[in-house]
């Protein structure tokens, strides 16, 4: 009984006790000191902000990096290579990508488990926010929406890629990813990987410009809609560059369907003596004929 009347002590007190000026939300806030106000949201909403803007900033980067197959076989040779330490250690170290694959992996779980908060929780949630976008017919909540699911798709397709890469690191390389696209069939999980990452990440950057005010110029409307345009060309842009160089992987990936497995030996030209050591310790196939 005694620890019941403790408990109530601690408990907000009863509606029909408070004044009936005071507003109940007030009264709240301010009486009882369970329910002040927490800095925690704010905090969680700058994290979500932060790893969000990393994310969106490592895929820019990884995009330009992934797509330098489109210069030479080479040319993603050196790129991955250089990834695995091969231009400052005596050989390359595929562990040190496992590493940054690990790091990444962090805070896009991270950013995940920040952006459930945001996810309607029950059918009665999802219902009212349906309800609530069609009559509002408000642009920038459809922008939401659409974040939302490109969100929830990345959760599996993002994962399955990133646990590749963690646990096979050494196998980046003209002929290992091209043989992982297309004998190992994961073109299609990269082709919608592409088109909901370029979206969310677009959406992102342009929520995140808004949400902390970065806006271009003085007039918020101009800027809004410049914003917007910025947003699509984002996509646009970096969907049209992975869909090139996808369709390059898979180019490769079918001339050399018949050889899969085989590992990519460089053509030697300007190669660091490094590389050619550790091209020598793999027992490699020197392929009579090289696409591309
Ligand atoms: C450190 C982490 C990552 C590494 C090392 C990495 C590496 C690679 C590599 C080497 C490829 C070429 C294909 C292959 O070898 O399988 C590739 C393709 C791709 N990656 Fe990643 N990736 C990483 C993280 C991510 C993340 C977080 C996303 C998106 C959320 C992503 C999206 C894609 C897409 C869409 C493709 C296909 C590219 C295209 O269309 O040409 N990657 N990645």
């Amino acid at each position: 009984m005694s620890r019941l009347l403790e408990r109530s002590a601690t408990l907000p007190p009863p509606i029909a006790r408070q004044a009936p000026e005071t507003p109940l939300a007030l009264t709240h806030v301010t009486a009882h000191p369970r329910l002040r106000r927490s800095r925690w949201p704010a905090r969680l909403d700058l994290l979500q902000s932060a790893s969000g803007l990393f994310l969106a900033l490592f895929l820019v980067a990884h995009m330009f990096f992934v797509s330098s197959i489109l210069i030479s076989q080479d040319a993603f040779y050196t790129v991955a290579r250089f990834f695995e330490g091969a231009y400052f250690l005596a050989t390359p170290q595929p562990w040190i990508v496992s590493c940054v694959v690990g790091g990444v992996l962090a805070v896009f779980v991270l950013h995940a488990w920040l952006a459930l908060r945001k996810f309607p929780a029950s059918f009665r949630q999802y219902q009212a926010f349906a309800e609530h976008r069609a009559r509002l017919r408000h642009d920038d909540t459809g922008l939401w929406w659409l974040q939302l699911w490109t969100g929830f798709a990345l959760f599996f397709l993002a994962s399955i890629h990133l646990y590749g890469m963690l646990v096979h690191p050494e196998l980046i390389g003209p002929y290992e990813s091209a043989d992982r696209v297309w004998t190992g069939s994961m073109w299609p999980l990269y082709l919608l990987l592409l088109f909901a990452a370029e979206i969310h990440g677009g959406i992102g950057l342009y929520r995140l410009a808004l949400k902390w005010g970065w806006l271009p110029g003085g007039n918020p409307d101009a800027a809004r809609r410049r914003l917007r345009r910025l947003k699509t060309a984002f996509s646009l842009f970096f969907i049209g560059l992975g869909l090139v160089s996808l369709l390059a992987y898979v180019r490769l990936g079918i001339a050399h369907a018949e050889r899969a497995g085989e590992r990519y030996a460089p053509s030697g030209d300007g190669t660091p003596a490094t590389l050619a050591e550790g091209a020598a310790v793999t027992p490699v196939v020197v392929p009579s004929r090289r696409g591309g």
